[in-house]
């Protein structure tokens, strides 16, 4: 599907994951920091260590593992909606999945059938950008969320000047799309991935719908890397 198709049927957006699914942990290993990035947002969850948490689009498990790096006694449920990229985690977290420490499932981030109450941290790296409606998405994770439990969003999400959206549009257009179009062999998800950017919510707009939607304490910060203008972790606590 053409990436403009996309953005207006975000549904369809794991399909086109699928085929590049293959490629993807190259093209984020040349994308200088990108684990660093996730490590970080995991760090700023502060967690106990002993929580379950649902990594929500865990793609290929790239922030499975940032994950994992702070949870010595808990336990990790990722989600998500492309087989392809379900299929690479799988392949990474054989051990862990064996345990029973982490577990894969294939399923929509907007229609999640946990219990109520059941996750003590939801964890969603580069997903909420891709539903295609934040404000539902958002009250479907704070259903499943504990009260007081932790919800941290990690997306490129621009700061809200001009300089924020030229720096994206040259690093996307001039390096992103063609980098990653020749080692994947597909333009689609590259060009949804610049136009998606473009047109979703910045920090304070993120912090709002939040607080809209019954989190409290939401703090919305940048990276400390060259994704400094573009790249934010937002965290907030499910009101009690
Ligand atoms: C850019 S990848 C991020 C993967 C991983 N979190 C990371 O940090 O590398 C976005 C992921 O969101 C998934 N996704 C998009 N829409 C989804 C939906 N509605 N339900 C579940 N997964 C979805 C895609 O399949 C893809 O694997």
């Amino acid at each position: 599907m053409a990436a403009i198709q996309l953005i207006h049927q975000k549904s369809e957006v794991p399909k086109e994951f699928n085929r590049v699914s293959k490629s993807y942990d190259f093209a984020t290993k040349m994308s200088q920091g990108y684990q660093d990035d996730l490590i970080a947002s995991a760090k700023r969850m502060n967690l106990t260590g002993n929580e379950k948490l649902l990594d929500l689009c865990c793609g290929t498990g790239k922030s499975t593992l940032a994950c994992l790096n702070e949870l010595p006694s808990g336990t990790i449920v990722g989600v998500d909606n492309s087989e392809g990229m379900l299929r690479e985690a799988n392949k990474k977290f054989s051990n862990e999945i064996q345990t029973g420490k982490i577990s894969f499932v294939l399923r929509d981030a907007m229609q999640l059938d946990f219990a109520d109450n059941s996750f003590d941290a939801v964890f969603m790296a580069y997903g909420l950008r891709n539903m295609p409606d934040y404000d539902k998405a958002i009250k479907g994770i704070h259903r499943i969320l504990k009260p007081g439990g932790k919800l941290c969003i990690h997306d490129y999400s621009l700061n809200e000047n001009i300089f924020a959206k030229i720096y994206w549009a040259v690093l996307g257009y001039g390096f992103i799309l063609p980098f990653c179009t020749l080692m994947s062999g597909s333009a689609n998800i590259y060009l949804y991935l610049i136009k998606s950017v473009l047109s979703f919510l910045s920090p304070k707009q993120i912090t709002n719908l939040l607080e809209q939607n019954g989190f409290t304490q939401v703090v919305a910060e940048p990276h400390n890397s060259w994704r400094k203008p573009i790249l934010h972790s937002v965290i907030g606590i499910k009101k009690g």
